[in-house]
């Protein structure tokens, strides 16, 4: 099944965080795709991604949830375990979904921890606003790296009427720089700014000491990140900024409909599941004698 792809252990050194922060330092930006589970995984390890991200996105993309917020913290984490197993080699940055954090520190800490453990996560992201600092301390204290996610945050879609942008007047870009200085302080690691005015994450990257993730918010950021469904032309709807350089959609049906014509056909190829003559010659024995047996029924 996997012939294409050669041995994972062929990348020339596994992407992990020091090998981040040495591209930042360097002006070299990285990329980063959602993902969500190790076939795929092993493909993006293959191209060289750098990071994926097991987005919350997976309730919609996979689950089929109208937003994030349904998407559930066990099937997070062992989607994320499933993307590390298929990509060693890969940085592997995993969502804390809503409700896994926001009630209670220490449940908080506990599931982020779980995503370390369990999930094989190199980081987490929540997302955050500045009142979230002291949280995020904690985590940092507790060793958890954690990726405060700022600007748009899906999982408040519901205060907002629907998804949102961020940051777009005066008042709110400067909310956003307060955002994120006051990780920074909390001892977050990286940062994600979601759906932002250009001139105002350009700002942020300008005054942060932390490497900056771009989606949807410009291209002064370190790295980007978008959807890989979106990028692979499987989305329904797609934001412009993450358009399709592929259309696997298309070729996914296209691949099905000819399926069914095979099927229809009965033109399945090669039958490798064979029997040997002498086998072959005692079915042929063994059918005679129960067509034999249920010709005469009362015979015991
Ligand atoms: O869940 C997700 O996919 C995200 C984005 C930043 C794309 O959080």
């Amino acid at each position: 099944m996997n012939e294409e792809l050669s041995d994972t252990t062929k990348r020339a050194a596994p992407v992990t965080l020091r090998t981040l922060l040495k591209m930042v330092r360097g002006g070299e930006k990285f990329a980063c795709l959602t993902c969500y589970d190790a076939t795929t995984a092993r493909w993006l390890q293959e191209a060289g991604m750098h990071m994926l991200l097991v987005g919350d996105t997976a309730g919609e993309v996979i689950l089929g949830f109208p937003n994030t917020i349904h998407t559930p913290l066990e099937f997070l984490i062992a989607l994320t375990a499933g993307v590390k197993r298929g990509a060693p080699a890969t940085l592997v940055m995993a969502d804390m979904p809503f409700m896994s954090y926001q009630a209670d520190d220490a449940q908080a800490i506990r599931n982020a921890g779980r995503f370390l453990t369990e999930g094989l996560a190199d980081l987490v992201k929540l997302e955050v606003d500045r009142s979230f600092a002291p949280l995020v301390a904690k985590m940092s204290r507790a060793g958890i790296p954690v990726v405060a996610h700022i600007g748009s945050r899906p999982q408040h879609a519901k205060m907002h009427g629907g998804y949102y942008a961020a940051g777009k007047s005066a008042v709110t870009a400067i909310e956003l720089l307060d955002d994120a200085r006051a990780m920074a302080e909390a001892g977050a690691t990286l940062l994600l700014v979601e759906a932002a005015p250009a001139e105002v994450t350009a700002q942020i990257v300008r005054e942060s000491t932390l490497p900056v993730i771009g989606c949807g918010a410009g291209s002064a950021c370190h790295g980007q990140v978008v959807v890989l469904q979106d990028l692979l032309g499987m989305s329904a709807w797609q934001p412009a900024f993450a358009l399709p350089t592929v259309q696997i959609g298309r070729q996914i049906a296209d691949a099905a409909q000819h399926w069914m014509n095979l099927v229809a056909s009965g033109n399945l190829g090669e039958h490798s599941y064979v029997m040997n003559n002498s086998e072959r010659a005692a079915f042929q024995v063994a059918l005679a004698a129960r067509a034999a047996a249920a010709a005469e029924p009362n015979r015991s």
